[in-house]
């Protein structure tokens, strides 16, 4: 991440940082905890959460841990967009006024966050890092699929254990009281959580003679997170507008009448700003400094991307390797070579507090 880690939270060994009052989700901001977990100094913690915390410290550690690699995703699935969820990547205390709203990209990062809390979970016990759980334990015995019987072996990623944790975890944020904003984030919470398990496979290894196959053991693994974020973000586009039914109590779609929603959608509630210029107040960065590709029709071109403000053109040297020659064996070596190459930034919005 290049945003540089806040004031506040420069490596304290508590949690004792990054939260300012009216924080939904306090714990993204758990991936500067330190080597000691002190679930009492996190503030604005559910009661539940605060209780699971103390259960289960090192379980939180973990999920600190993984906060990053979600984080990251979500930058490189919108590296292209206005959006550019910049707003959860920066640290700390202005987190309530970047997503103020009930936007699609809100919805898309409750879902990208709960993913990753299972991803990194599900991975942590199957690869030891936990007590409280190992390898999926219900993948043992034989079993069969279309090639055949086999049996399960290895060590399945442990799917279950961090689905149950993440949704007791992160749905415990909304409380009690069940208003639309809690509503909404609770389904996407789930469109999240099941992303992850879908996007499972089923790995085996042949056994018997020369390669024959006559006897499998399989496990179910995890895909790499890109695939859920790539997941995440065609739900993102294809997101659906709701508005709660009058008794609050479901979502009906905004637009069309017709059409029931269907459980895997993402859903948000407020149209979203275009992004253009900065505007704390309705969860705008802005786009001025973003770069740009000057010959891109997309959404990474610099028309699209500087909303017609226009973009400063600078001549930047770089260096890469070239001339590569293989030496028999095995070595590569290169020169380095500079390279002039330009690169585009899109203008700020007029104004001196923007023009800097
Ligand atoms: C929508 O949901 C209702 C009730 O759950 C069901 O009876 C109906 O068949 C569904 N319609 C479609 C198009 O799926
Ligand atoms: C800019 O966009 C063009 C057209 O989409 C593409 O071919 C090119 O690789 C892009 N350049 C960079 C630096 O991404």
């Amino acid at each position: 991440m290049d945003a540089p880690p806040s004031r506040i939270c420069v490596y304290l060994p508590a949690l004792i940082c990054c939260f300012t009052p009216g924080i939904a989700a306090s714990w993204w901001y758990m991936h500067s905890l330190g080597s000691q977990v002190m679930c009492d100094n996190i503030p604005r913690l559910a009661p539940r959460q605060r209780q699971l915390c103390r259960q289960h410290p090192s379980v939180m550690l973990v999920i600190g841990a993984g906060i990053k690699d979600w984080m990251d995703e979500c930058k490189e699935q919108f590296r292209h967009q206005r959006w550019d969820c910049s707003a959860v990547a920066r640290e700390q205390g202005s987190y309530r006024r970047l997503l103020p709203r009930d936007t699609r990209e809100v919805a898309f990062i409750y879902a990208v966050s709960s993913a990753g809390m299972v991803h990194t979970l599900a991975r942590a016990c199957s690869q030891g890092e936990l007590d409280t759980c190992s390898c999926d334990p219900h993948k043992t015995g034989i079993s069969s699929d279309s090639q055949g019987s086999f049996s399960w072996g290895g060590c399945s990623d442990n799917i279950n254990f961090a689905v149950s944790f993440a949704r007791a975890f992160i749905d415990a944020q909304e409380g009690k009281q069940r208003d639309a904003r809690a509503l909404m984030n609770l389904h996407n919470n789930r469109v999240g959580r099941k992303a992850v398990r879908c996007s499972m496979s089923q790995e085996c290894k042949c056994h018997g003679v020369s390669g024959s196959c006559a006897v499998r053991t399989c496990w179910m693994a995890l895909r790499d997170f890109r695939r859920t974020g790539d997941y995440l973000h065609r739900k993102y586009d294809g997101a659906i507008q709701v508005v709660m039914n009058q008794y609050g109590t479901r979502f009906t779609r905004a637009h069309e009448s017709f059409g029931n929603l269907t459980k895997n959608e993402l859903v948000y509630m407020e149209t979203s700003p275009d992004y253009c210029i900065r505007e704390p107040e309705s969860g705008s960065m802005g786009t001025g400094g973003r770069a740009c590709n000057r010959t891109s029709k997309g959404t990474d071109g610099c028309e699209v991307m500087c909303c017609g403000r226009g973009y400063n053109t600078a001549r930047v040297s770089r260096t890469s390797q070239c001339e590569c020659t293989f030496h028999w064996c095995c070595t590569v070596h290169c020169k380095d070579c500079q390279e002039l190459v330009d690169v585009h930034t899109c203008k700020f919005q007029e104004g001196p507090m923007y023009d800097l």
